[in-house]
């Protein structure tokens, strides 16, 4: 079996972008501009209604990181469930034209989850997603078999909404002796986990990334001390970055403080991913043993890339120039 350095574990999302007349929302349910989770038959209507085809991409949390980790070179695999549809294949498929090891995927008999975005004339998005499938992965699906021959495992934090699930999968990686990193995505998650977070931190986690907003609430801190926070964050696990957007981010380790400086873009064009894909060039440099503060610097060029792009993914043709920054660090 091929050794991997990373396994990310969140759900396969297929993000669609549909560009909408303002009054197409009018034929859907909720407001505009939110996201709003919806079952199968929703997404259904609302897809066999668009004007055009959507454009695709393979996404969700974790997945978005692993793409990029392995553009960057890391040797990586999945876990996750698909569904049985287009979208699910599709997903696998441009796992594996990335260079994914597609072979840990599960598969459930349901569509798979998608995430819609409407795009109006005035630029606004309003989401619509449909988990399907990637609810379903459970205890059952998942072994210490899954984690073999990893060194490292990436988990999304929206995977502590099943917490029976979440706490199997992580004492399956742990089991194998992966070191374990988690993103806590948002912060309903760390509201909803506020009690149980200390304990998973303190027992599998080793290295732990937070925007301000899930800080706040996991720390208890005032969002306007973003030092004290990344120190307080310290307390939790061994390793702790807070990415605080154009204000770069702060990694605690031993009681340190490194600041990573933000590679500024001025005028991003959607900051969507940029947590996703700062942390698969922070990865990339701390799996290769670089200092934590190069690892964050290459962060930080993947972060300022993915902000120029419209959705979570950076082109193909963008890599030879991501490679040739991080090279030059
Ligand atoms: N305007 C920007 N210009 C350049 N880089 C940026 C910008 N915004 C964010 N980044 C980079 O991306 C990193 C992570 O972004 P951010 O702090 O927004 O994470 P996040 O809130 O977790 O994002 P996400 O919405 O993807 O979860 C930042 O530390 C920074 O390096
Ligand atoms: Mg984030």
């Amino acid at each position: 079996m091929t050794q991997i350095d990373l396994i990310g574990i969140g759900a396969p999302i297929v993000d669609s972008v549909a560009q909408v007349p303002e009054t197409f929302l009018a034929q859907i349910s909720g407001a505009k501009g939110g996201m709003e989770l919806i079952n199968d038959e929703i997404m259904f209507s609302i897809l066999g209604k668009l004007p055009a085809p959507p454009v695709e991409a393979s996404g969700g949390s974790a997945g978005n990181t692993i793409q990029c980790a392995t553009r960057l070179g890391l040797k990586t695999s999945f876990i996750g469930k698909l569904g049985n549809d287009a979208a699910a294949d599709f997903y696998r498929e441009n796992f594996r034209k990335v260079g994914v090891d597609v072979t840990r995927f599960k598969r459930a008999e349901l569509p798979n989850a998608r995430c819609l975005a409407l795009v109006t004339p005035d630029s606004q998005r309003t989401m619509r997603t449909n988990l399907g499938a990637s609810l379903t992965l459970s205890p059952a699906d998942v072994t210490v078999d899954d984690f073999a021959n990893c060194r490292h495992a990436h988990f999304e934090g929206y995977l502590l909404f099943n917490r029976e699930l979440a706490l199997h999968l992580l004492k399956c990686a742990k089991q194998t002796g992966c070191s374990i990193s988690l993103d806590l995505g948002s912060h309903e998650v760390v509201t909803a986990n506020r009690e149980l977070l200390p304990q998973i931190l303190a027992e599998y986690v080793s290295l732990l990334v937070a925007n301000e907003d899930e800080a706040a609430v996991l720390t208890g801190l005032d969002k306007n001390h973003s030092e004290q926070t990344a120190l307080a964050l310290g307390n939790y696990c061994n390793t702790t970055v807070l990415n605080l957007g154009k204000n770069g981010s702060l990694i605690a380790a031993n009681g340190e403080l490194h600041r990573i400086p933000v590679n500024l873009v001025e005028n991003p064009v959607d900051t969507t991913g940029a947590g996703d894909s700062w942390l698969a060039g922070f990865l990339y440099g701390w799996l290769n043993n670089n200092p934590l503060a190069v690892s964050g610097r290459y962060g930080a060029i993947l972060g300022a890339e993915v902000v120029q792009q419209v959705g979570a993914s950076i082109p193909e043709a963008r890599w030879v120039e991501i490679k040739r920054q991080i090279a030059a660090i």
